[in-house]
């Protein structure tokens, strides 16, 4: 079964007809090579596709595209106000060592600014605790707080 699909990702306005067990995770990757969005356990376990709907996050492997229909989608790419910005939190994550091999990197930025946004940046216990869906095997947490504080102030 297809259904139609409309969306605004990144400020771009995008038409689709998707399977209906099409996930958010694989229209941005492979139908639209926005391929910023990882994929890691594709089981809502580890972060790593971790996008804004409608400005909460959201793990994209769990999200059918079909139940984001009519949702303005923010991933990694869409981030940085032109070529050569960087958004402030890619920016606090580069000066604090907030990563080391990177691949849960576009997932933990995202999510970071979700948790600025929802408001659960206030200490840095809560700040562990709203980033605790976001693994990072290379262990980088202590430079992924500092940079959300950094980019909270
Ligand atoms: Fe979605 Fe792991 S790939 S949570």
């Amino acid at each position: 079964e297809t259904v139609d699909i409309s969306l605004v990702i990144n400020g771009t306005a995008y038409e689709r007809s998707v399977d209906a067990r099409t996930t958010v995770l694989d229209l941005l990757r492979e139908e639209l090579d926005l391929t910023g969005t990882k994929v890691g356990c594709n089981h809502g376990q580890c972060g790593a596709c971790t996008v804004l709907m409608n400005g909460t996050r959201v793990n994209s492997c769990l999200l059918l595209a079909a139940m984001a229909d009519g949702a303005r989608i923010t991933t990694i790419e869409g981030l940085a106000s032109g070529i050569g910005e960087l958004h402030p939190m890619q920016a606090a994550f580069l000066e604090h060592d907030g990563f080391q091999c990177g691949y849960c990197t576009p997932g933990q930025i995202v999510s970071a600014i979700g948790c600025v946004k929802e408001g659960h940046a206030t200490s840095e216990a809560e700040i562990r605790e709203y980033m605790s869906g976001n693994l990072c095997r290379c262990g980088a947490y202590k430079g992924i707080t500092e940079a959300i504080i950094e980019a909270r102030d």
